[in-house]
């Protein structure tokens, strides 16, 4: 049964000064105002989310590490991280939840160093460059995934 699904979506460095980065590829929404974007994709999915937003990796990585135990399922934004930290890649395998990559960017359009995931590997699916409503497919995707797994 759908509804009791809980989602964390983790942000990673620079993500909370959305609404000062360039609009162009990141819009104009500030961090709060995804994030009540999202709670309200995932209201109309029947999803529970909660929020963590970090620009130190040692908490990302520990917060990865504590979340079998929090959630089901997970979707992350990992910022500048997503290109080149290992130690996330190996937290996001220990917690071994499904997980979805966001990027409100195009990542893979943009300077041959982003283009790179470090995490990609480990995820059910990558979203890029659909901004705020990629997190909407992001939420569907692992609701599909978690109602598959309990199948
Ligand atoms: C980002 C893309 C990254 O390359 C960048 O470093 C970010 C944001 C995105 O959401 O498009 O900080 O993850």
């Amino acid at each position: 049964m759908a509804g009791t699904y809980r989602i964390e979506v983790m942000h990673g460095v620079n993500l909370n000064m959305l609404g000062r980065r360039d609009p162009e590829h990141y819009g104009t929404l500030t961090l709060m105002q995804l994030e009540q974007r999202i709670s309200e994709f995932a209201r109309e999915l029947d999803l529970e989310v909660r929020f963590l937003q970090t620009n130190a990796e040692s908490e990302f990585v520990e917060h990865l590490h504590g979340l079998p135990d929090l959630a089901d399922g997970l979707i992350l934004n990992p910022g500048a991280w997503t290109h080149y930290s290992w130690a996330i890649r190996d937290a996001l395998e220990i917690a071994a939840l499904p997980a979805v990559e966001v990027h409100l960017s195009d990542v893979k359009a943009r300077e041959q160093w982003r283009r790179v995931s470090v995490i990609e590997e480990l995820c059910v699916a990558s979203v890029c460059g659909k901004g705020p409503d990629g997190y909407r497919e992001a939420l569907g995707m692992l609701r599909a995934e978690l109602e598959k797994a309990r199948a």
